[in-house]
């Protein structure tokens, strides 16, 4: 079933400067279960994508479909809480809560979405991560290792069917960053959900079913792994 998908896909950035065409005619499909590195240099257009898949930002032009939904029909409302149940998102900038301790900060979308805790399911997490010793710090007292780890804990922490990575490795060394990749590999293949990291490292591209290739806001690649 397609989970995923994109007919057209436009979006262009007005600057003083000029516009700037961070996507220039995107068409994607993405089945359910698939795990997809999007790979690319800094600037053709990565973030971009991926916020706009996962409707936090809105395409200039041609249109978003995510479980068969067009993201566009969606009222602002309708689409916050269509987000929240179906999208898990891993930012760049891991975007945690400063005020916020680090168990509360997993758990809240949980929270805001009236959900159970599955105890369970999050201190396997939470070991997996190795964040047990930091669970109630507050963010700014950790690296940037341990926070993008914190938000890695917080997109699994509601079992989405569609998990959405911005560099999710970008500040944790290599065996870690294997191990994290790992884990988003077999959370996949446990709760039937599709996981798109952006990477620009090779390696982690590498343990992915399927690598798509942008350049300058285009698809100049598409394959299947072995
Ligand atoms: N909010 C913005 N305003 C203007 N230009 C932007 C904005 N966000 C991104 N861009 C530009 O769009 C292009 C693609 O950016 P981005 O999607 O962040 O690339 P990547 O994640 O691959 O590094 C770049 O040229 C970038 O400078
Ligand atoms: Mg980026």
């Amino acid at each position: 079933m397609e989970v995923l998908k994109t007919v057209n896909l436009k979006k262009i950035y007005q600057v003083p400067s000029g516009d700037v065409r961070a996507l220039d005619g995107v068409n994607l499909s993405i089945e359910e279960g698939e795990f997809v590195a999007i790979v690319g240099s800094s600037g053709s257009g990565k973030t971009t994508l991926l916020n706009l898949l996962g409707g936090l930002d809105r395409p200039s032009e041609g249109s978003i479909y995510v479980r068969g939904k067009k993201l566009e029909d969606m009222e602002s409302e309708e689409l916050t809480i269509f987000r929240r149940r179906n999208i898990g998102f891993v930012f760049q900038n891991y975007n945690l809560l400063p005020i916020l301790n680090v168990y509360e900060n997993i758990t809240l979308p949980m929270k805001l979405d009236g959900m159970r805790v599955d105890e369970e399911f999050l201190n396997h997490m939470i070991d997996s991560l190795k964040l047990r010793e930091k669970l109630y710090h507050m963010p700014e007292t950790l690296s940037g290792g341990q926070q993008q780890r914190v938000a890695i804990a917080r997109a699994l922490s509601t079992k989405p069917a569609v998990l959405l990575c911005d560099e999710p490795t970008g500040n944790l060394d290599s065996v870690t960053g294997m191990e994290v990749v790992g884990l988003l590999k077999s959370s996949a293949y446990e709760f039937h959900q599709t996981i798109v990291v952006v990477t620009h490292n090779e390696e982690i591209a590498q343990m992915a079913d399927r690598i798509i290739r942008i350049e300058d806001g285009k698809v100049k690649g598409d394959t299947y792994e072995e």
